[in-house]
C-alpha cells in the first residue's frame, strides 16, 4: 500500500498487485490490444489534467471492481463486483473494460485495458474532492452521505469501509486541476476575445466549426451573431460571448468545464455525449491545452500561442 502510494513515473512500467507481477501474467495477450501508444498518452493526459494518480489506481483502486463480495450473482444487491454490471455492454456509467482470464483461470486487465479503465473512472470524481466524486456516492448508503438509489445497490454502509477509504485517498491526493494557480483565476476576456474565439470559427477535417451550431445565441450561444460587414466578433459581441463562456466552464478546473469536455472524444476523457462533432480526440490536442491554459487563469493577453 505504501509503496503505491509515492508519486512514480506515471506509465509503462511494471505493476505488482498482491504479490503477482501483472506484466509477466499476460506475456502473449498485450500483444492483442490494439494502440498501445495512443491509450498511454489519453491516460497521461489525463492524469497530468487531474493530478489522479495511475499507479496508485491501479494499485488500489482497480481491486475494488473487481473484488468478490460473497458471490457472482446479480440477484443478490450488494453481492457482485462492480465489474459485473459496469461494463461497456452495459448502458450505465464506469464503462470498464472486460476482463481477461488468464491460463490458470484467473482475471485481469492488461495494462493497456487499465488505462483506459482510468481514463474513464477519472470522468467520474471530483479531483481533490472526494464527497463530490459521483464514484464515491453512487454505492454508499444515503445515511452516509451517498446518493441513494444505486441500481447496483449499496456497497458501503459508512464511509469507513476500506473500500470508500481507499477510493476517497486517491481523489483528495489528487491536486485539483491547475492547483498552482490562486484559487477563483481569473479568467482572461482579452485572450477569450482573441484566441479562444478563433478556435469558434474553424472546423478541422470537415468537422463544422462551433459557431455553426451555437451561433443563434441564448443558452449555448458561446459563438452568438457577427455583425453585418465583419468576419470576426467586436468587443461588445465578444463580451457577450464571454458571458455565455463563462457558464459553461468552471474557472481554474478545465476537466470539469463544458466547454472543453462535450467536444473531447469520450475515450479520450471527454463527455458521453454531444450532438456537435467531437473536435478533439485527447487532452494532448495542442488546443484542447490552449483552452485549459485559459481556464485555468495562465493565459491573458492578445497574443495567441502557435
Ligand atoms: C447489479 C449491477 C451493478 C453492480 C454490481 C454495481 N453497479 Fe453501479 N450502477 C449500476 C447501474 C445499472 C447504474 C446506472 C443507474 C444508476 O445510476 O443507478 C449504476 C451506476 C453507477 C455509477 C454512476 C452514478 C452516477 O452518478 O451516474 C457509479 C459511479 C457506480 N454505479 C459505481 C459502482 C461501483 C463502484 C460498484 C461496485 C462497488 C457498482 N457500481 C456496482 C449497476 C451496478
Ligand atoms: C453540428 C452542430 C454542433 C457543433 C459543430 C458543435 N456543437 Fe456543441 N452542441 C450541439 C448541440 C445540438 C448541443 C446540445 C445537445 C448536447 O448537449 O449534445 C451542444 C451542446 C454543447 C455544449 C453543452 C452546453 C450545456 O448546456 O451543457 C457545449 C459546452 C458545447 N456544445 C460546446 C461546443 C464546442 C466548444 C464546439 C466546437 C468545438 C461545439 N460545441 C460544436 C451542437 C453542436
Amino acid at each position: 500500500m505504501t509503496a503505491a502510494r509515492t508519486r512514480r513515473g506515471l506509465l509503462g512500467r511494471q505493476t505488482t498487485i498482491a504479490g503477482r507481477t501483472r506484466r509477466g501474467l499476460l506475456a502473449g495477450l498485450v500483444g492483442a490490444a490494439a494502440c498501445g501508444g495512443q491509450d498511454e498518452s489519453g491516460a497521461e493526459a489525463v492524469a497530468s489534467a487531474t493530478g489522479l494518480d495511475f499507479e496508485y489506481y491501479v494499485a488500489n483502486v482497480e481491486p475494488i471492481f473487481t473484488k468478490e463480495r460473497g458471490g457472482f450473482a446479480v440477484e443478490s444487491p450488494g453481492g457482485p463486483s462492480c465489474v459485473m454490471c459496469h461494463t461497456w455492454q452495459a448502458n450505465a456509467p464506469l464503462k470498464l473494460e472486460r476482463l481477461e482470464e488468464g491460463s490458470d483461470g484467473g482475471t485481469f486487465w492488461t495494462e493497456e485495458q487499465s488505462r483506459r479503465n482510468f481514463v474513464e473512472v477519472a470522468r467520474l470524481v471530483a479531483p481533490g474532492n472526494p464527497d463530490d466524486s459521483r464514484l464515491l456516492k453512487a454505492p454508499l448508503a444515503r445515511s452516509a452521505g451517498g446518493r441513494g438509489q444505486h441500481t447496483g445497490g449499496t456497497f458501503w454502509e459508512s464511509r469507513d469501509d476500506p473500500d470508500w477509504q481507499a477510493l476517497a485517498e486517491w481523489v483528495a491526493m489528487a491536486e485539483p486541476t491547475g492547483g498552482s494557480v490562486a484559487e477563483g483565476a481569473p479568467v482572461d476576456f482579452e485572450f477569450f476575445r482573441h484566441c479562444v474565439q478563433r478556435v469558434f470559427l474553424t472546423g478541422e477535417d470537415g468537422a463544422l466549426p462551433c459557431a455553426e451550431c451555437h451561433g443563434s445565441g441564448g443558452a449555448m450561444g458561446f459563438a452568438g451573431p457577427i455583425g453585418e460587414g465583419r468576419d470576426f466578433w467586436n468587443e461588445e459581441e465578444s463580451r457577450r460571448n464571454f458571458e455565455v463562456a463563462l457558464r459553461l466552464i468552471e474557472p481554474g478546473e478545465p476537466t470539469r468545464s463544458r466547454l472543453l469536455m462535450h467536444p473531447l472524444a469520450y475515450e479520450g476523457g471527454g463527455d458521453y455525449t454531444h450532438n456537435g462533432a467531437r473536435r478533439w480526440e485527447s487532452m494532448d490536442d495542442p488546443e484542447w491545452r490552449m483552452l485549459a491554459a485559459w481556464v485555468r487563469g495562465e493565459r491573458t493577453g492578445s497574443e495567441c500561442p502557435g
